[in-house]
């Protein structure tokens, strides 16, 4: 299992560089965060970033391609007003362009992105929960699905500490983490307060 950060704050990415193989943004992360791609694109190389195509997005992802060594390109499989993406996936995996599926939330969209030759395919977990839906299970059908496959299976919109362990348990290749959850995975306040207690009776003894 693997951890991305989902983010576009280029000190986000540097403060978790230790423990995170990817980094994964999306347009409404970007106007968020107000990040630059190129900048933390450089900063995880060769691990990859997903950058999410838009406007004509063939053209976008050719660009992308081109201009960074370690993309991924991020494409829905639907597409906005009808129709799906099917055909631009296959088109640019074929060119050597490494496919991020995104917006995904069922088994049966999955096996289509997979079989269209996206190398990543992104589950919105916490949106499913939102709706009250079982991701879990979805994600281990899903893993179960993608067992002897190429495609590997990220797991995003997380929203809680609980969300990401319960995708890594139910079997996510990567699970894509905010940084502020990653924040509170890694505080405790009992081992705060246990490393208070060590340091006092350190100072203690040290007298
Ligand atoms: C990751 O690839 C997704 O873009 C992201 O996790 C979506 O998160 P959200 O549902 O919080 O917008």
């Amino acid at each position: 299992m693997r951890i991305f950060l989902d983010t576009a704050k280029a000190d986000e990415v540097r403060k978790w560089l230790p423990i995170i193989e990817g980094v994964t943004t999306n347009p409404a992360i970007l106007e968020k965060d107000k990040g630059d791609v190129v900048e933390i694109a450089k900063l995880i190389d060769p691990k990859v970033i997903s950058i999410e195509a838009g406007g004509n997005f063939i053209d976008d992802a050719r660009y992308w391609h081109g201009a960074l060594p370690n993309v991924a390109i991020k494409i829905p499989l639907l597409k906005p007003d009808s129709g799906n993406n099917i055909d631009l996936i296959y088109e640019l995996a074929l060119e050597g362009v490494l496919i991020n599926c995104t917006a995904l939330f069922s088994l049966s969209q999955i096996i289509l992105a997979e079989k269209a030759g996206a190398a990543f395919v992104s589950l919105f977990a916490g949106r499913v929960d939102d709706e009250g839906g079982d991701f879990a299970s979805m994600i281990r059908d899903c893993a179960r699905y993608l067992y002897n496959s190429d495609t590997e299976l990220i797991v995003g919109s997380i929203r809680t500490v609980g969300n990401a362990l319960e995708a890594i348990r139910s079997g996510a290749d990567i699970v894509t983490i905010p940084p502020q959850i990653l924040e509170k995975m890694v505080n405790h306040q009992y081992s705060l307060k246990t490393v208070l207690e060590f340091e006092g009776a350190y100072a203690r003894i040290s007298e």
